[in-house]
């Protein structure tokens, strides 16, 4: 299938950059797979069951996107997905070497898929999911930054939480 996309990712939680992103791969992609990683080499703040949770209730009313976990190589659940294209959101500088790596990595590792970069709206371009948790975790406000439920899910986690 061609037309299936992936945007894998941690979410921990997920931001109004991502769902920037979601929505125009969605624009671009008739099938969009949200795709969680069960990284075990991370410690996130918010469990799987939890991000899971968040990216369904904030993409239900987007058109042709799913919200799945997934373990092992990327590349490997395409294939089992049948799907060709990765999406992942540059926000600056940055994030270049990384993603750049990553790319190269996957597309050593299967040629035939392609990783395509979005950008978010230059409003979010600072934003970041550990900074979200954080900021909350010391007792500021995230409403700019997270949609109104995972806001209530980031304060429930990280307002009383030990720094
Ligand atoms: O939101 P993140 O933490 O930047 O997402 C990173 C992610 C999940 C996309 C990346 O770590 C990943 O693809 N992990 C799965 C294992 C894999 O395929 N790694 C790439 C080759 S080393």
């Amino acid at each position: 299938m061609k037309n299936t996309a992936v945007y894998p990712g941690s979410f921990d939680p997920p931001t109004n950059g991502h769902l920037d992103v979601i929505a125009r791969a969605s624009r671009l992609f008739p099938r969009l797979i949200v795709a969680v990683t069960d990284n075990q080499n991370k410690t996130p703040t918010h469990t799987l069951e939890e991000r899971l949770l968040m990216l369904r209730g904030i993409t239900k009313n987007i058109p042709g996107v799913s919200v799945e976990i997934f373990s092992g190589l990327l590349v490997n659940y395409l294939k089992k997905k049948n799907a060709r294209v990765i999406i992942r959101g540059l926000r600056a500088v940055s994030d270049f070497e990384y993603e750049f790596q990553l790319a190269l990595m996957n597309r050593k590792l299967s040629p035939s898929i392609e990783t395509v970069f979005l950008m978010p709206d230059e409003k979010y371009v600072y934003l970041s999911s550990s900074m979200v948790n954080e900021v909350a975790r010391l007792g500021g406000s995230v409403d700019c930054f997270v949609p109104p439920l995972v806001r209530a899910q980031v304060i429930k986690k990280c307002r009383h939480s030990n720094p």
